[in-house]
């Protein structure tokens, strides 16, 4: 029989060893994986949760670093754009943690990341409540919560922040949670409405993301809008995205977090030599 032997990271940290498809040994992993693991998460659907995943995973793995997204969401969505896209453009592993391993397969090694990864990004999905919440919690260093300028967006992500906050896995480690403004057209009634809200919110908001089409047709794509450099619109909106990696990659680890570097607003991060309007929505 052609045995392969490996050594598999879950998220969690365990390493389990495997000779062929048998995990003959599980235990803490002692090698611990460097790669900072950001959380994409809110309890309302469509709010851009896949769309943040796949276009900070670009912009990552633009920056040359080794990329892995978690598809924890049943719909597939990360999965099937990661399918669209071509080899040629920076590489994004994909990891299908939605889907139950085979009969052949431990869940583990099923949901192994490869360890030379440097970013776990999560595509969470709208359902994660309780024991879902709990596991995708205390798998993230950091943690992402896009909303959408709409009263009804508005209302359910401020329960689902405030849920999320009082959650018992996030009491007992607390981790920088940053609110993603998505979709905003510039000075309109519901921009300024969230912008309000935002502001009186207990955690930073940490970027803005215009409704752009560019989004829609590089979601077709397999693409994240730093891959589009024949776009105005796309190259644009870029610059946004470096600035939530600096503001992402700026976070401490979340050993050394406490509450009081939590409730921090973030300084606006530079763009290109000089302050960034939009870091903050
Ligand atoms: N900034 C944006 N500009 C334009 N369209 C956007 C933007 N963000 C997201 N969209 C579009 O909005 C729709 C919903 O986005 P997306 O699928 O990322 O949301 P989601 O939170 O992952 O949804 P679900 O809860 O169903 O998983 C998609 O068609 C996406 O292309
Ligand atoms: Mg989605």
């Amino acid at each position: 029989m052609n045995e392969t032997v490996g050594a598999v990271w879950e998220l969690e940290g365990t390493l389990t060893v495997n000779i062929g498809n048998r995990a003959l040994l599980k235990g803490p992993c002692t090698m611990k994986s460097n790669a900072r693991r950001i959380l994409i998460v809110n309890g309302k659907g469509g709010c851009g949760k896949t769309t943040i995943a796949t276009n900070l995973a670009v912009t990552y793995a633009s920056l040359g670093l080794n990329v892995s997204l978690v598809d924890n969401d049943p719909q597939a969505s990360s999965t099937y754009w990661c399918d669209q896209r071509d080899p040629a453009l920076p590489p994004i592993s994909i990891v299908a943690s939605h889907r139950r391993a085979n009969m052949y397969q431990t869940q583990t090694f099923h949901n192994r990341i490869p360890p030379e990864t440097d970013r776990i990004i999560v595509d969470g999905h709208s359902n994660a409540r309780d024991r879902d919440l709990e596991m995708l919690l205390k798998q993230s260093d950091v943690i992402l919560v896009p909303m959408l300028p709409s009263s009804i967006d508005i209302r359910a992500g401020g329960r689902f922040i405030a849920e999320l906050l009082a959650h018992r896995a996030y009491r007992n480690a607390p981790r920088p949670v940053g609110v993603i403004a998505n979709r905003v057209k510039p000075n309109t009634e519901t921009h300024a409405k969230l912008k309000h809200f935002l502001g009186c919110l207990d955690v930073p908001s940490v970027a803005t993301f215009y409704d752009c089409p560019a989004y829609l047709e590089a979601a077709e794509l397999g693409q994240g809008v730093v891959d589009m450099h024949d776009c105005r619109a796309a190259i644009k909106e870029a610059a946004s995205w470096l600035d939530l990696v600096r503001w992402i990659d700026a976070q401490p680890k979340t050993t050394t977090v406490t509450v009081q570097d939590l409730r921090q607003r973030p300084r606006a991060a530079p763009r290109h030599g000089t302050s960034n309007p939009r870091a903050t929505a």
